[in-house]
């Protein structure tokens, strides 16, 4: 946000409240823009010039917002369905804001590392094939994976449509769980490069994008602002 808005839009838009509950807060004395008690809810502020407080606090006003979530299985990677609940359905009132969205989808029943945000421009650059951000995902699989599957991910596995680039697959030992590194986000592309070997997916979770893990204190379904320094780590 650059330039002057109406005072319940931005605060608004930083997750305070809806428009008609800010809008109260405002008529009700709860805000002072530079010192001042501003009881119209309607007038006009540039944040990058004025200092808005409300109930004593000066408000930061962040352009964007950038949120981590542990998705649980079963809801949609979308912005809105009719049907079954979404990331966004999910998120507290203090998080939620106009515009929010997945940066990339899991499909329903994968779990782990989300993105949401309303920053198309960062989204975009994530999602870039040519960024090549690598995500790391554990797969539960139903056989062990074996020596002859880390070669040929290695190698790129061939599906129907097209080559996968190298990936590094790591078996767990005695278990049917393997850790696999993937750079790419075609749909359904992990599933189907173990189906490529004869192996399905039983259960799957990505735990880190870039060099951002997700955060292990998140229970599945929550979300949390991300800081500066985590935002830069999905580039790292
Ligand atoms: N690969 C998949 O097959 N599914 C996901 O949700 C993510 C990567």
């Amino acid at each position: 946000m650059m330039a002057a808005e109406r005072l319940d839009k931005i605060l608004s838009s930083q997750g305070i409240g809806s428009r008609k509950e800010v809008g109260q807060m405002i008529r009700r004395g709860m805000v002072l823009v530079d010192g001042k008690l501003q009881k119209r809810p309607e007038i006009r502020v540039d944040p990058q010039q004025s200092e808005i407080r409300v109930e004593g606090r000066v408000l930061h006003v962040q352009k964007y917002l950038y949120l981590m979530m542990n998705k649980p299985a079963g809801v949609l990677s979308a912005a809105r369905d009719h049907h079954t609940p979404t990331v966004i359905d999910l998120l507290p009132e203090n998080l939620r804001r106009k515009g929010l969205f997945p940066a990339g989808r899991l499909d329903k029943d994968t779990t782990g590392l989300l993105i949401i945000t309303d920053d198309g421009d960062m989204a975009h650059r994530m999602l870039a094939p040519k960024n090549h951000i690598f995500k790391l995902y554990e797969a539960k699989l139903d056989i062990p994976v074996d020596e002859t599957d880390v070669q040929a991910f290695a190698q790129g596995i061939p599906l129907k449509d097209f080559t996968c680039l190298p990936a590094r697959l790591e078996p767990i030992p005695g278990t049917n769980l393997a850790r696999v590194e993937v750079r790419e986000g075609k749909f359904h592309q992990v599933k189907r490069m173990f189906a490529a070997r004869g192996k399905l997916v039983l259960e799957l979770r990505r735990v880190r994008m870039g060099a951002l893990f997700l955060d292990p204190s998140l229970k599945p379904g929550e979300a949390r602002e991300l800081t500066e320094e985590e935002l830069k780590l999905i580039f790292s």
